[in-house]
């Protein structure tokens, strides 16, 4: 395993080509538009230097792994000798399903095709391609540099070879990889979600405010930051379409998406990616604003 091509360039996919590049992969960086292409190359520059100023990275090792990633706009060229691809485009299952078409008929025949979704069957995803067994879920988590954990997902018809591959690679990346079948939402998205679903609940039921609610969960639970926060940060669209994943594949009630998630999602609040989701983001600043659409709580 020499070479390995992601495709998609955005948060998700410079999280998994820097990881790559600086456990000493060759990395192919695939998007369609050149401009994501350069961005994201700035971003994990940006990144690696938080690592140098930490001291867990070299400025000779961070120039290195930058060295290592290669940028196309060309899938066909991107993948033609790729021992892996990991697929990191937008939560869409038309968009994959093309996708993994296209990689199919380009890849190196024992090429292993991984996708990173959060929530799309790999089982479907395998079906359109003639190469199921090789087809296999790699869930990496967000800040993909940071977050040691990889959701190894196994298809109906994932091959044991390939899963055992995948585990020993996440390894050497640093991560602790755990496998999980393929049902919706898998392990992580099936339990995280409905905590998220249930926070947007309570704030539009009045329970409390969006401060409340976050302080509870991160003093109370010690949670890194609150399901509100969180939700921001993943992106309230990723997260309507994973809530929409577990409602029609369970078809249970319990996983209804809030209205107030539904709205918010209509009117293009998405959270940090827009500006605005629960709280308002000024580029620069690290504070945590309410949005005003929030009002304070009275009690
Ligand atoms: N690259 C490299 N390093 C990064 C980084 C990045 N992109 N982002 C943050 N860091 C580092 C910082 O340099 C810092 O390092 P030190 O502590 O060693 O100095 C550390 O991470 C913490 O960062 P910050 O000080 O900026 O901020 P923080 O303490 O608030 O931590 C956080 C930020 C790591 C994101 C933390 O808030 C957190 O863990 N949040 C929860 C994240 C989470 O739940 N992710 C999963 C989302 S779900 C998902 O991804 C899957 C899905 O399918 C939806």
């Amino acid at each position: 395993m020499k070479l390995v091509t992601v495709i998609g360039s955005g948060q998700m996919g410079n999280g998994i080509c820097h990881v790559f590049a600086q456990s000493g992969f060759d990395v192919h960086m695939m998007d369609i538009n050149q401009g994501a292409l350069d961005k994201a190359i700035a971003t994990i520059g940006k990144n690696m230097d938080r690592q140098v100023a930490k001291g867990t990275l070299t400025e000779d090792t961070k120039a290195e792994a930058l060295g290592r990633i290669k940028t196309y706009t060309d899938m066909a060229a991107a993948v033609a000798h790729a021992d892996l691809v990991v697929e990191a485009a937008t939560e869409n299952i038309d968009l994959k399903l093309n996708i993994f078409r296209q990689l199919d008929e380009h890849c190196p025949e024992n090429c292993i095709l991984a996708s990173n979704t959060s929530s799309i069957s790999i089982t479907r995803i395998a079906a359109v391609t003639k190469r199921p067994g090789k087809v296999i879920g790699m869930h990496f988590m967000n800040p993909v540099p940071v977050m040691k954990l990889v959701e190894i997902i196994n298809g109906y018809a994932t091959d044991a070879a390939v899963t055992k591959t995948v585990y020993e690679l996440s390894e050497k990346l640093g991560k602790v990889p755990c496998v999980a079948n393929d049902y919706p939402g898998f392990v992580a998205n099936r339990i995280l979600m409905p905590m998220i679903n249930e926070a947007i609940i309570s704030l539009n039921e009045g329970v409390a405010g969006v401060q409340e609610i976050d302080t509870i969960m991160k003093l109370g639970m010690a949670h890194p930051m609150g399901p509100l926060q969180l939700a921001d940060f993943i992106g309230l669209d990723t997260c309507l379409s994973i809530m929409n994943v577990l409602h029609n594949g369970f078809g249970n009630p319990k996983y209804a998406p809030s209205p107030l998630l539904v709205n918010m999602v209509q009117a293009g609040y998405l959270g940090v990616k827009t500006g605005e989701g629960f709280y308002k983001y000024t580029p620069g600043s690290k504070d945590l604003v309410v949005s005003s659409r929030f009002a304070t709580m009275t009690w």
